[in-house]
């Protein structure tokens, strides 16, 4: 950490894109849940009693304006709540250095006025507004120029889209998401994955030293193997194995029968071809199969299962339900490795614009992405004794930057063959 001129310390190491403006939003300091109670519950309660509606109408007087009222409470929150403790000194730029908007209704956003986070991106995928320079500069000084207000768009993506996706999670649901994003094509995601493949978050070993995605990622491939205490000839499956690197890694260098398992077409014939170029001794001792999850036959018991950023497809709803499967496909002295993208539980507004932006764009399904509390309830709910905890999202700082770097070189080509949006 070094001082500096913003009021506040930021961070200056080698291995990750040290943020300018750590700039903290409005969130869950300044909310009150006995507000948004009163609110959704008193709104109807006053309509009863100011109408004299018989008490049974109340139930439907808060399905029909509870909820209305529970979205508003939210929209009004996060256009007019402060920032808590925040030290940051931004710029204070106009909204013209950092973006050009060239859509005439959209003119009202100059000067200070900042335009909501969702204008801003829905807008920039259609071309009506062009970055200024470098994005990832002026994302990082998104605070100075865009607002965390939630629009009717997210709005209604979270009531149509969100919610009965989120409670439905079928198979067929889960299996039209996953191949619709992760068989978009192998050269899409190796234009920022690289050749590892790896869709997840890589661990830095020294943060002094800018280490390349390849570097990272393979610290982590050898952590995960460390942590389940790999040892040869144990039966070992990856659930939602991606691109099947570790599956071949761990066959390879472990000697060990390795199993991976995932929803998409294209990533198993992917998988599949990775074990035999990794040089796997036997090929009958590693194999990727293309199957949902709910579909892994029981046995026999395997004895280390790890699962790498899949467990937010399973959803909230079905969660326990995997982990209590999870139990059961492994020996009792198994190890399970569960590696999980998810929220702060000091949530602030910005997180849920970006939640949603996420299930949009980018893990469409994927709405088991809880607090960490959360999971290791869920985890021992089911049974499992949670040895160790790591928080890396700081780790996942430095794989996204580099996954932007490398973005950033392919860009033209990739928009080439796959057009803009
Ligand atoms: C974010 S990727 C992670 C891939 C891999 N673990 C890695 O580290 O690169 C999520 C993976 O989960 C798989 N997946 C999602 N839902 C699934 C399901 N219902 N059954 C099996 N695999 C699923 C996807 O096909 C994808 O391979």
């Amino acid at each position: 950490m070094s001082p500096d001129n913003k009021g506040i310390k930021v961070t200056n190491w080698a291995s990750i894109a040290n943020a300018p403006f750590p700039a903290e939003g409005a969130g869950n300091q300044t909310f009150s849940n006995l507000q948004l109670i009163s609110v959704v519950a008193g709104i109807p309660a006053f309509l009863l009693i100011y109408f004299h509606f018989g008490i049974w109408t109340y139930p439907f007087l808060v399905i029909l304006v509870g909820l209305p009222c529970f979205a508003g409470f939210f929209v009004i929150n996060s256009k007019f709540a402060t920032p808590w403790n925040n030290k940051v000194q931004l710029p204070n730029r106009k909204i013209e250095e950092y973006i050009t908007i060239k859509d005439p209704t959209l003119a009202g956003y100059q000067g200070r006025n900042k335009i909501p986070m969702e204008i801003f991106f829905e807008n920039y995928f259609d071309g009506k507004i062009d970055l200024n320079g470098d994005a990832l500069e002026i994302m990082e000084a998104r605070h100075d120029w865009a607002s965390f207000e939630f629009g009717l768009g997210q709005l209604k993506f979270f009531l149509t889209q969100w919610i009965p996706e989120t409670i439905w999670h079928s198979k067929k649901q889960d299996e039209d998401q996953v191949r619709d994003h992760y068989d978009r094509g192998d050269d899409f995601y190796e234009a920022f994955l690289g050749p590892r493949m790896v869709y997840t978050s890589g661990i830095v070993s020294d943060p002094a030293r800018c280490e390349t995605l390849e570097e990272i990622q393979d610290n982590k491939l050898r952590l995960v193997c460390e942590k389940i205490h790999l040892k040869k000839g144990e039966r070992l499956l990856d659930i939602g194995c991606g691109w099947g690197t570790l599956v071949a890694h761990a066959a390879k260098n472990f000697d060990v029968d390795a199993t991976g398992v995932t929803l998409g077409i294209k990533q198993t014939a992917y998988a599949n071809n990775r074990i035999k170029e990794y040089g796997v001794k036997n090929p009958e001792q590693a194999r990727v199969l293309c199957l949902d999850y709910r579909d892994i036959p029981a046995r026999p018991k395997f004895n280390k299962i790890t699962c790498l950023e899949m467990a937010e497809h399973v959803g909230v709803r079905l969660f326990q339900s995997f982990l209590l499967q999870v139990k059961d496909l492994m020996e009792d002295d198994g190890l399970f490795f569960l590696q999980i993208a998810g929220l702060r539980r000091t949530w602030q507004y910005e997180d849920f614009i970006w939640g949603l932006f996420m299930a949009k764009y980018i893990f469409p399904g994927a709405d088991a992405s809880c607090p960490l509390y959360w999971v290791i309830n869920q985890l021992e709910t089911a049974g499992f004794e949670v040895q160790d905890v790591d928080t890396i999202g700081v780790h996942y700082s430095a794989t996204i930057w580099r996954w932007y770097h490398n973005w950033m070189k392919n860009r033209d080509t990739i928009t080439e063959k796959y057009g803009k949006r």
